[in-house]
């Protein structure tokens, strides 16, 4: 029987974080057990922003390291870069030329990037939504498990193969060109938060160092982060506290590391104030990140073995693409080479 497809992918820009992995990352190692899966390294993605291109190819090595270092297991799923398959820079201009602008210039993720660019936003950051609709739709993607800041990007890629591939090009309802992708978005875990603010996203482009943890960080700097961690007054860690925005995401970080429910993870520290919770979040985190580095020193001080999975992975994307591809170029009306 055939397994549900599933693609996802994230941004070689600097290391990953705690909200890449357990925002998405950890849902793509749950679902290779029964699932066709399809991770990208999306570096076509990584210049919509200015970039070093002395720190591309190393950081696109680097995160497709991470990946397999986080669990991904690349004998059960392709494991390939964006741009060694160029249909998604293909699909992308078709898939151009049938988006409405204004669909991109109400994404609020170009809002918040362009102010950050002042004059310099480029056609490619406007563009991003529309390139990612392209990298799951190649695929056939039944899912995409991403982070809640993902959610408005799915919904384009879902417009633009239902309303501007499907209904205008599409012979009947059967005969659909291209799947129509559902986002999954995880309960716990889908959103973390700043450690210098609880009330915004942990990011890559934060230029605070200290408001992220990275996969790669050393159990010293991680000691550092959570003790600079911003707290409140309030004594005990509890969850819905509107007003508590840090204890929800200290205190949830803390039970998806321990693999505890919320209940119990509030039940064992509703009496303990921030002096008493920081060290236990503290080696939480070091515990839980140790095996990653551990495994990641090891891939990098054999690149061939990374080479090897992502050439296997080129050939695999390289055949579903190019199907799919060939399915929409004939629906357009494009003559056949
Ligand atoms: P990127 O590289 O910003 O992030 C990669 C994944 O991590 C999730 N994420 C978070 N989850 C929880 N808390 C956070 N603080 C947090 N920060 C990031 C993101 O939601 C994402 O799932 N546009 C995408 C990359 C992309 C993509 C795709 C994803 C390009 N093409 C096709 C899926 C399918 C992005 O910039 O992710």
């Amino acid at each position: 029987m055939e397994r549900p497809r599933v693609l996802s992918g994230v941004q070689p820009t600097g290391s990953l974080h705690l909200g890449n992995w357990l925002g998405a990352i950890r849902n793509w190692t749950a679902l290779q057990e029964n699932h066709e899966t399809f991770f990208c390294v999306v570096d076509l993605h990584a210049i919509t922003t200015p970039h070093d291109p002395k720190r591309l190819a190393e950081n696109t090595l680097s995160t497709a390291a991470l990946y397999v270092a986080c669990g991904i297991d690349p004998s059960k799923c392709t494991i390939f870069v964006q741009s060694h398959i160029s249909a998604h820079s293909e699909l992308c201009w078709l898939l151009n030329c049938v988006t409405p602008l204004n669909w991109l210039e109400r994404m609020i993720q170009f809002k918040e990037k362009s102010i950050k660019q002042g004059e310099n936003v480029s056609v490619g950051l406007l563009d991003y939504p529309v390139l990612m609709a392209s990298d799951i739709l190649l695929y056939d993607a039944d899912f995409v498990p991403v982070g809640e800041d993902q959610k408005q990007h799915l919904e384009l890629a879902r417009d633009i193969a239902q309303q501007r591939i499907n209904a205008r090009f599409g012979s009947n309802k059967e005969n659909n060109i291209l799947k129509v992708p559902k986002p999954l978005i995880l309960k716990m875990g889908s959103r973390i938060m700043s450690l210098s603010d609880g009330q915004r996203k942990m990011s890559k482009s934060d230029e605070n160092e200290s408001s992220r943890i990275n996969l790669l960080d050393p159990p010293e700097l991680v000691r550092k982060k959570i003790k600079r961690a911003k707290t409140d007054p309030h004594m005990g860690l509890e969850f819905g506290n509107p007003e508590r925005p840090e204890a929800e995401n200290l205190l949830g970080i803390y039970a998806i590391l321990t693999n505890k429910t919320q209940d119990l993870a509030q039940k064992e520290c509703s009496e303990m104030g921030w002096g008493k919770f920081k060290p236990l979040l503290t080696d939480a985190t070091i515990s839980a990140l140790e095996p990653i580095q551990e495994k990641y020193k090891k891939l990098r001080e054999n690149p061939e073995d990374l080479y090897l999975i992502l050439n296997k992975g080129k050939n695999k994307a390289e055949e579903t693409a190019q199907n799919t591809l060939y399915r929409v170029r004939k629906a357009l009306g494009f003559l056949s080479p």
